[in-house]
């Protein structure tokens, strides 16, 4: 029906009509104006904090650029002991104290931006672990390395085994582990409470992890899981913190804050959380380490200890709480070096193919 073929009401005369037409405009336009507004001063927001020439990224420790203490979740490192997660579980939270780890190499660094936990154990086939940490420390500058610890986890409970990787690693980082960039830790033997061949799989490494987390947690703001066969692209360390520091500018208070950040996504590594959040997570994969693979057992920690709603919102919410970063900043070696075989047979067919096209 057309605008002309609708007769005025009666009382109505045609000049109302064109009054409510102008002030349905105006809400329109009124609209237009706010969200343009709302979208100015967001990106006014963003800029200051990721372009304010006093806050130079390569320069300023990301605690102080940041303004972290400010930031929903995270309190200074001098407050943690005194919050409600540990005065509730202290047992669980207090293995690495309680059961004397069977290893422990460290410098003692602590209050660093960034800790990386890389879990590893003996491997029957071929070990990545230092390929892995070459490449982490290769992909760091110096200003980086100085804001990051890494932590290497083995979890095995033979002594024997402990020490052939720890020697390992010696060989190759000595002089980081004497400058504090690497610290080396594995759990007391009666960490694993079963028999070692009767923990499965997922149970054994969510108590790996477990373990892991507990140990760094205080160490510094952010968390990072990695696994012991990946490798990285350059400025990780950067782009990672740049993309936490944009989230928690953008952070809406009447929003669900970020729980984790997904730098790697289907996989385990590339899993960035803050430190002093970690608490819950570990007493969470404590109570509830049996056999569920670790992606899922976050997934379930956020729906039953994050999401106040039912299921569905929460589905909804999840890019909320779990953001993605868009580009994969890490890759297993496995994977990759399988793309390169596939390379490798690819350009052969093609020499192959050129070569009877050439006959
Ligand atoms: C930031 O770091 C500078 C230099 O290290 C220091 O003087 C300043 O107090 C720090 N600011 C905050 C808020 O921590
Ligand atoms: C690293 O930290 C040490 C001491 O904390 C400092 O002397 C050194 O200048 C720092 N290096 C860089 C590149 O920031
Ligand atoms: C520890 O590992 C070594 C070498 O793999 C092996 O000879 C030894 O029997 C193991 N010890 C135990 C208690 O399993
Ligand atoms: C391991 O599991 C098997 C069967 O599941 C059981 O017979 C065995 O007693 C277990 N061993 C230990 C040390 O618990
Ligand atoms: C190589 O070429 C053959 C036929 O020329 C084809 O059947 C095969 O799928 C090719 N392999 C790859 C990996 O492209």
């Amino acid at each position: 029906m057309s605008r002309a073929s609708l007769k005025a009401p009666q009382g109505f005369s045609e000049d109302q009509g064109y009054e409510e037409a102008t002030c349905i405009f105006k809400i329109r336009y009124c609209n237009c104006i706010l969200i343009a507004t709302i979208i100015i001063l967001a990106s006014y927001r963003l800029c200051l904090i990721v372009w304010d020439p006093q806050l130079n990224f390569k320069q300023l420790p990301l605690r102080n650029a940041s303004r972290l203490t400010q930031a929903p979740g995270l309190l200074p490192a001098e407050n943690r002991d005194k919050t409600a997660a540990f005065r509730f579980t202290p047992h669980l939270l207090d293995i690495v104290a309680s059961t004397r780890p069977a290893y422990l190499r460290s410098q003692g660094r602590t209050g660093v931006s960034i800790v990386l936990g890389v879990p590893t154990m003996q491997r029957r086939k071929q070990s990545y672990l230092r390929s892995t940490l070459y490449n982490l420390i290769e992909h760091m500058h110096v200003a980086e390395q100085n804001e990051t610890l890494i932590i290497v986890y083995i979890g095995e409970t033979n002594g024997t085994v402990i020490k052939r990787i720890v020697h390992q690693i010696e060989l190759s980082f000595g002089a980081h582990i004497a400058r504090g960039l690497i610290d080396i830790i594995a759990p007391a033997p009666d960490y694993y409470r079963d028999s070692e061949e009767n923990v499965s799989w997922h149970s054994k490494q969510n108590l790996d992890i477990a373990y892991l987390m507990t140990y760094a947690h205080s160490k510094g703001t952010y968390y990072v899981q990695l696994e012991d066969d990946i490798l990285t692209k350059r400025d990780f360390i950067t782009t990672m913190r740049k993309f936490a520091l944009i989230k928690l500018a953008l952070a809406n208070p009447l929003e669900p804050s970020w729980f984790v950040l997904d730098f790697c996504p289907s996989s385990l590594a590339g899993k960035l959380f803050k430190g002093a959040e970690l608490p819950y997570l570990i007493t969470y994969m404590q109570l509830f380490n049996k056999d569920i693979a670790m992606l899922t057992m976050l997934l379930h920690f956020i729906e039953h200890t994050l999401c106040h709603s039912d299921s569905l919102d929460c589905q909804r919410d999840m890019p909320k709480y779990w953001p993605h970063f868009d580009v994969s900043l890490f890759q297993h070696i496995g994977t990759f070096k399988q793309k390169l075989r596939m390379l490798e047979i690819k350009k052969a067919n093609n020499s192959e193919t050129i070569k009877s096209n050439r006959d």
